[in-house]
């Protein structure tokens, strides 16, 4: 029986990604790690703790104290919180990933199971179907620390045989837990606002396509990742996953579909040059062929879904 952690697991992914594990592998195997929010009621279902993770001695006691032999690393700055502030995005992300990696090299962990994103990339790759191998080289700080991380892990399977994987999300679409300071936030803030105003002003203009996944895919690529035979990987840390790709005006006229009075609007901020150094779609193809990677859910049955959830929680 695995003995789970999952660090950031108060965000977007990790409150859902508990629950999922929970249901697996049950509720007191595995323990949400947050930082200083408060849990919600669904995560205290189970074992709930926090913890600083850039604090090494204090991560490696909540990991001992659990007695964890699997690590989710959730924790992040995202790109856009990241460029607000690029020197906590740094020491969040690399030195919080670095101690991750180090304890479970040192205890040692079983597995490490870390997100990277489209973020990786940057304006010189690519941006069609982009390649699993390609030029990275990102321009912003949240990037840098994903491509870093990337080859970090890599690094770390190489050299000391830790098993760290880990997999490029794309912008990922949720009902659960708002979005934590992405450039993709807005594909989830336009169902909640079509619900409520009838109405969205978009941070991104009309035709800025980005590659994106809703959660129950996003869940399914994460824990299918962790479990696939370490055989089958010839890959570690750099797996692309895509399910789907669209534009907010795509996106806008699928909410349509459901709500007809519903109206957009754009005012493109800083967040638009950061969309426009991100590929547009992604080639899963490596993913596809070593671990079986498949998305279930499209635009259209995503749209109907969030649609659903979304009416029932906010009414
Ligand atoms: N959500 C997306 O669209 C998306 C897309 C691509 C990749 N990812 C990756 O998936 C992972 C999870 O993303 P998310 O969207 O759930 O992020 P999120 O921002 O919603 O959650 C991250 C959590 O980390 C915690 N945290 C921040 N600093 C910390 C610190 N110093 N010590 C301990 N905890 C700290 C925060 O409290 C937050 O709850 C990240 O690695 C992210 O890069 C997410």
């Amino acid at each position: 029986m695995r003995k789970i952690m999952v660090t950031g697991a108060f965000g977007q992914i990790g409150s859902e990604l508990v629950p999922a594990l929970r249901k697996k592998y049950g509720n007191e195997n595995v323990v949400a790690i947050g930082h200083k929010s408060k849990p919600s009621e669904k995560l205290m279902e189970g074992p709930c703790d926090s913890v600083e993770v850039t604090d090494k001695k204090a991560f490696e006691g909540k990991i001992k104290e659990h007695g964890i032999d699997t690590l989710y690393h959730l924790v992040s700055i995202l790109s856009a919180s990241g460029e607000k502030n690029p020197g906590l995005a740094w020491n969040v992300n690399m030195n919080g990933l670095y101690n991750a990696l180090e304890i479970g090299r040192e205890l040692p962990l079983e597995r490490i199971i870390m997100p990277s994103s489209i973020a990786a990339f940057g304006p010189e790759t690519p941006r069609d179907n982009t390649p699993n191998e390609t030029i990275q080289r990102p321009t912003t700080m949240y990037g840098v620390t994903k491509v870093a991380g990337e080859l970090l892990g890599n690094y770390y399977f190489k050299k000391f045989g830790l098993d760290v994987r880990g997999l490029r999300f794309p912008g990922i679409i949720s009902s659960e837990a708002l979005p934590g300071g992405g450039t993709t936030d807005y594909a989830v803030e336009i169902y909640y606002e079509a619900l409520k105003k009838k109405s969205y002003t978009c941070f991104l203009k009309p035709d800025t396509y980005l590659p994106m996944m809703y959660m129950p895919d996003a869940l399914k690529a994460i824990m299918d990742l962790a479990q696939a035979p370490i055989s089958k990987l010839k890959h570690h840390c750099d797996f692309n996953v895509n399910a789907m790709s669209f534009s907010p005006k795509e996106q806008a006229e699928s909410i349509k579909k459901h709500i007809p009075e519903f109206m957009i609007d754009y005012k493109p901020d800083f967040r638009q040059a950061i969309a426009d150094s991100w590929p547009k779609s992604l080639d899963d193809s490596t993913a596809r062929r070593e671990w079986g990677w498949k998305p279930k859910y499209d635009l259209a049955s995503m749209t109907k879904d969030m649609l659903e959830k979304l009416a029932e929680k906010i009414k």
